[in-house]
């Protein structure tokens, strides 16, 4: 049997999600339920909100994504779901969902990387990229840049050590009193403010590692939040408001630099052919023209996903999930989800030391 059609869900995080992709690049249907206003009040993914609401839509969700591909739940050839990391109660309903039709319909289930499907969602938007090339996923959940010899092929070069680059946009807007989540809106005003008027310290790790960290900026904020409390009254429409503006395309331009600087320094030490970049964060329009920029300065080529598959989406599952299918064998049906699967992070996997 060729597995042509994949049917893929994603409950790892705030997004219940089911697509149907055809022969691992034609999507068919990619739905998309998203949580935010479930956890908008809480300022945060809520975990035990989730995974009730997980529980409550997949059903759906599904049902929606065969019906948009215009076909039945038999037409189905294979299902793939992630499997981690993520929220373990979350992963388990769509890994449950996932079994439960692989088990009832007989075709294979397969288990799904998040990170690996966000690193996938460049090629589904633009075929093969070159190689090797570095690939960041940068999202709420995760900042890690890899570098790829080869496609399905990952060393782990940078991981944050603290919060992911979104977290730290989440983190400051509640902090700031802008609303959840905070990436979107302060990408958005980081347009209309001074990107240079609060100074922030580039973030240096001691070992000479090429890790993030973002929790500084976000303490940085606090501190001068402490100073200037005035900052945090909202007494203005948020796009009028100068001084938040400011800050706001201050982080905005932190958060950036930290992440460029890493991408080219990793690029100089050459043999890089492509960068990749996915996950939400990669929305961000300032890390886009700064990518370009650094594309054009170094004369490397860097790949987004369109809009659609830069968030938490099951196309990028369902796509991965065809192509893993052709490279290992079906996952067993007792696999069971890892909240905290790690990406080229196994025992002994090797950490790309910075050189110089
Ligand atoms: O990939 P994603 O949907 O979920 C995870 O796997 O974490 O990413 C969501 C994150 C949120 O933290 C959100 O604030 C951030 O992506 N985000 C952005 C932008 N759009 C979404 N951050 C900065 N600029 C944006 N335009
Ligand atoms: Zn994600």
């Amino acid at each position: 049997m060729t597995a042509d059609l994949i049917l893929g869900i994603e409950t790892s995080c705030d997004e219940t999600a089911a697509a149907v992709v055809r022969g691992g690049s034609d999507v068919l249907s990619n739905v998309v339920h998203s949580q935010i206003d479930v956890h908008r009040e809480w300022g945060g993914v809520v975990p035990e909100l989730a995974s009730r609401h997980h529980a409550e839509q997949i059903d759906l969700i599904i049902e929606l994504a065969l019906r948009r591909a215009g076909i039945e739940i038999g037409d189905i050839d294979a299902v793939g779901a992630t499997y981690g990391p993520g929220l373990i109660g979350a992963l388990l309903v769509g890994v449950s969902a996932a079994k439960a039709i692989a088990l009832a319909r007989g075709v294979p289930f397969v288990g799904i990387d998040h990170i690996e499907a966000h690193i996938h969602s460049v090629t589904l938007t633009h075929g093969e990229i070159p190689y090797p090339a570095l690939s960041l996923v940068v999202s709420g959940g995760h900042t890690s840049l890899f570098r790829q010899e080869k496609r399905f092929e990952y060393e782990l070069i940078a991981r944050t050590r603290d919060d992911a680059a979104g977290e730290a946009y989440d983190k400051v807007a509640k902090l700031l009193n802008i609303g959840y989540p905070g990436g979107p809106v302060m990408d958005h005003m980081a347009k209309l403010g001074d990107p240079n008027a609060v100074p922030f310290s580039p973030v240096k790790m001691s070992d000479g590692s090429l890790d993030f960290s973002f929790s500084g900026l976000k303490t940085a904020v606090l501190h001068l939040t402490r100073k200037r409390p005035e900052l945090l009254e909202r007494k203005l429409p948020l796009e009028e408001d100068r001084p938040l503006l400011d800050l706001v395309a201050s982080f905005q331009a932190a958060v950036i630099s930290e992440i460029v600087r890493r991408i080219e320094s990793s690029i100089d030490e050459g043999g890089v052919h492509a960068v990749g970049i996915s996950g939400g964060v990669s929305n961000n329009s300032g890390l886009r023209a700064a990518m370009e920029a650094l594309a054009e300065r170094r004369g490397v080529p860097v790949f987004f996903p369109d809009l659609v598959y830069t968030s938490d989406n099951a196309g990028m599952i369902a796509a991965l999930a065809w192509h893993r299918l052709r490279l290992d064998a079906p996952s067993p049906l007792d696999l069971n989800p890892v909240p905290n699967l790690r990406l080229a992070e196994a025992p002994g996997a090797r950490r790309h030391p910075r050189s110089g």
